[in-house]
This record gives C-alpha cells, sequence and structure tokens, in this order.
C-alpha cells in the first residue's frame, strides 16, 4: 500500500507534465481528468494506510516524487506518442496492482477495503483503454507491438468473486 501510494504521487505528476506537452485541448482536459483520479485513489490508499495503522514511507515518497516529475519534463521531449504509449503501459500495471491488493485485504482482515481497491483497479483500466485507444490513433502506434489487453472491466469483479488470483 506504501508502495501504491506514492506511485500515485509519481502518476500525478506524471500527467500534470503530459497534459501540459499535448498541444490537443481536448486531450489536454482528458489527461487532466485522469491526474484528478489519481489524486483520488491517493487519497483513498492514504486512508486504508491510516486505518491500517500505517504511513507512507517518506523514502519512497522521495523517490516517486523525483520520478514524476522526471517523466512528467520527459513528456515534452518525447513527443506524442511515447509518453501515450508509456502512461498505457504502466496503467496495465496498475489494474493488477489493485487486484492484488483486494486479495490481500481479504487475507489481512480487513475487507472493508476490498470494494475500493476494486473500484480502484477498475479505474485504472479506464484509463489502460484510453492510452491505448491513443497508440492505436497514431499510424506508427498501430504498428507497434502493445501490452497485453486486460480481461473485460466485469472481468476484475468476477475473477476476484471466484477467488482467482490477479495476474497480468
Ligand atoms: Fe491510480
Ligand atoms: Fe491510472
Amino acid at each position: 500500500m506504501q508502495l501504491a501510494y506514492s506511485g500515485e504521487l509519481a502518476a500525478t505528476h506524471a500527467y500534470i507534465g503530459h497534459a501540459r506537452s499535448v498541444r490537443d485541448p481536448a486531450e489536454k482536459a482528458e489527461i487532466g481528468v485522469i491526474e484528478k483520479q489519481e489524486i483520488e485513489h491517493r487519497e483513498r490508499v492514504g486512508e486504508i494506510l491510516a486505518a491500517l495503522g500505517a504511513g507512507p514511507d517518506p523514502r519512497r515518497e522521495r523517490s516517486q516524487l523525483r520520478v514524476g516529475k522526471v517523466v512528467g519534463a520527459l513528456c515534452h521531449v518525447g513527443g506524442w506518442l511515447i509518453p501515450m504509449y508509456g502512461a498505457g503501459w504502466l496503467e496495465r500495471g496498475n489494474i493488477v496492482e489493485y487486484e492484488i491488493a483486494a486479495r490481500l485485504a481479504v487475507e489481512a482482515g480487513v475487507p472493508e477495503f476490498v470494494d475500493d481497491l476494486l473500484e480502484m483497479a477498475e479505474v485504472e483500466w479506464d484509463h489502460e483503454q484510453y492510452f491505448r485507444g491513443k497508440v492505436r490513433e497514431h499510424w506508427m502506434g498501430r504498428r507497434l507491438p502493445i501490452w497485453s489487453m486486460p480481461p473485460p472491466r466485469e472481468a476484475i469483479r468476477e475473477a476476484f468473486e471466484r477467488g482467482d488470483p490477479a495476474r497480468r
């Protein structure tokens, strides 16, 4: 959870840079919405940490803040496609990260967090779809090999109910 908490900080800063680097106002706004959802995720993960009697790991916080700012700055030199591709790939991992966290919550005896964690997995699923779609709009993006397609959105809760392990 500490990793997810600081990871969302990195994501927020990366998207601030990304939103600034795109020219199309519609894309700017769409990435802005995603950035706000990452801020929300961080707040919710922060609440879970607090409820577990834990807090953020200061070293992780510092390093992830740096990562987010560097990635955000690189968006200005990476062209249009590279940041879209990188974001989609990272979001693909985020889905699974929250699916794993939901399973760990059960094992840790705090099932009250399961719903929140699965919902965050679903929002990361939306993010992955958005960036996948953007990569596929690009003439070169269409020709690139792409990360694995996640199962349908409903499958996140179905797999959890069945007790299937989360996997990429
Ligand atoms: Fe997130
Ligand atoms: Fe995300």
